[in-house]
């Protein structure tokens, strides 16, 4: 499957950061965005942005062609019915980015409350397992798939104050590499780690240096092309934008 052929491509933690952008720029390039977060607010915007930039001559309409909801990585209940929706709406994704993160505040690890620490872990490393336990059948019974993983820098390395951070995305290099190795011909599943971005998540752990760093929207259409060109051969990659 190259790019050329339209795809649906899902994104959790659509509604900022570096899956908003990315989302854009997967429509702006013809395909079906399926999308979630949190803040109902913003999605609606985006829902807003995605349909202004969708080309007139699109055979679907806008609304119908691209799919967003207001739902939490963390309730592996609503990843269900979420999996259960895309196969009554006809959109199971060819593509899947689990991109829904957090990170603690910046605090050595006896600083950090034991509600901070959950959240990281059941955001970062749970919620993309809710969405691999109800996506991964659906995708083996296509026979077809890509999962991206969004890791980090710091799913390779180590840093002060962000330990948990740091742990959670060193999980889920090894959960991709783990899955790969049960994943049957046809599909794949890959960690990425998209590089140093100016997000709100950067500028919760580097603070004003984080302005110093490259736009989400110079950063989407390197993402787009690299995500929309994954193959099965790429199964258990670990991937740097
Ligand atoms: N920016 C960087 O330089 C950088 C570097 C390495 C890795 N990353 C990774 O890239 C991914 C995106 O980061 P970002 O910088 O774009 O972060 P961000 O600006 O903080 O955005 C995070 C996104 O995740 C969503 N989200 C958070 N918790 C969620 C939940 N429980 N359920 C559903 N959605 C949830 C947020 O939406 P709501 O709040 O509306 O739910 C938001 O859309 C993360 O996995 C992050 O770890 C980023």
């Amino acid at each position: 499957m190259g790019e050329t052929q339209l795809k649906t491509i899902m994104i959790t933690g659509v509604s900022r950061g570096l899956g908003r952008v990315l989302a854009l720029e997967i429509a702006r390039r013809g395909h079906s965005v399926v999308g979630c977060a949190r803040s109902q607010e913003k999605l609606q915007a985006l829902m807003a942005d995605l349909t202004r930039d969708d080309a007139p001559s699109s055979s679907s309409s806008s609304s119908s062609k691209h799919l967003l909801k207001h739902l939490d990585v963390r309730s592996d209940n609503s990843m269900k019915e979420f999996a259960r929706l895309l196969v009554e709406e006809r959109k199971i994704p060819d593509i899947i980015v689990n991109n829904a993160g957090t990170i603690n505040k910046n605090n050595k690890i006896w600083a950090v409350p034991a509600e901070e620490f959950d959240m990281v872990i059941d955001t970062n490393i749970k919620g993309t397992a809710n969405i691999l336990r109800h996506f991964l059948p659906l995708l083996i019974e296509k026979k077809q798939g890509i999962v991206v993983n969004i890791s980090s820098g710091w799913g390779r390395s180590a840093a002060a104050e962000v330990a948990p951070y740091c742990a959670s995305k060193w999980a889920i290099e090894g959960l991709s590499k783990s899955v790969a190795k049960e994943l049957p011909p046809g599909l794949a599943i890959v960690a990425l780690n998209p590089g140093v971005v100016n997000t709100d998540m950067l500028a919760s752990c580097f603070g004003s240096n984080s302005a110093l760093y490259q736009l989400p929207e110079s950063w989407a259409p390197r993402a787009a092309t690299m995500i929309l060109n994954l193959t099965s051969e790429d199964n258990g990659a670990s991937l740097t934008i």
